[in-house]
């Protein structure tokens, strides 16, 4: 018997199945909202399934050219973390709560990809520092919806790191990610400061 009047036609299976999936998953508005710099892990190991995830993300990302010279080395051999904790970071502030993290993730550029050296001859924009900061920023975003914490670390030393992981010296290391399970309780929201200061209409105002 039709139930529905024309036009209309019974939701199919897959249409309730993929809304009732839907509604389980944050928006993009709750993930940006939920994300935070996470410096306080659980020592939950993040699955594989995860990780794979929060790469795919990062693989989807757009870049200049698509040149994609974004390479990832992820560690999560606890020895190995601690080692870069210990060996690699900057004096003052020296992040030790990184030694907490399951996971490390370590974005790399290449920088032999001749598309985008000619580009940045030309424009003098280093297109692969842009590209690997957005596919990181995807990774980041991905794991907050997996209800990952993760914090981006660029007080490093890039010299001790490469010796420590075996990162060609052709490589550019431009920033690492710790990414687990906060260890509980909401994080002070760090302020912004507030669109009118940020953002111009048509010309730049101001000094
Ligand atoms: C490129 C980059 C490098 C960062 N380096 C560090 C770092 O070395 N240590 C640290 O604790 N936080 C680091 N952060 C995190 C910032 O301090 C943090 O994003 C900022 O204070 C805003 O806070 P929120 O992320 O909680 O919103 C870094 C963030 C970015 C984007």
């Amino acid at each position: 018997m039709e139930c529905y009047p024309y036009p209309l036609k019974p939701p199919s299976t897959y249409t309730i199945f993929f809304e009732k999936e839907r509604q389980k998953m944050p928006t993009l508005d709750e993930i940006l909202n939920m994300r935070y710099s996470c410096r306080d892990y659980d020592s939950r190991p993040v699955s594989e399934g995860d990780l794979t995830a929060i790469c795919e993300a990062a693989r989807l990302a757009p870049s200049a050219c698509n040149s994609q010279t974004w390479r990832f080395v992820v560690v999560r051999d606890r020895n190995l973390i601690s080692r870069v904790c210990n060996e690699a970071m900057r004096p003052v502030i020296r992040n030790q709560w990184m030694k907490e993290a399951p996971v490390l993730i370590v974005g790399c550029s290449k920088l032999d990809v001749v598309a985008n050296k000619i580009g940045s001859a030309v424009t003098g924009i280093e297109y692969y520092q842009i590209d690997l900061g957005i596919a990181m920023e995807h990774m980041v975003l991905k794991a907050t919806e997996l209800g990952l914490g993760t914090c981006w670390i660029g007080w490093f030393r890039e010299d001790r790191i490469k010796e420590i992981l075996e990162i060609p010296e052709k490589i550019k290391v431009l920033a690492l990610l710790t990414v687990g399970y906060p260890k509980g309780g909401d994080a002070a929201k760090s302020r912004r400061k507030p669109l009118g200061e940020l953002v111009f209409h048509n010309r730049w105002k101001g000094r």
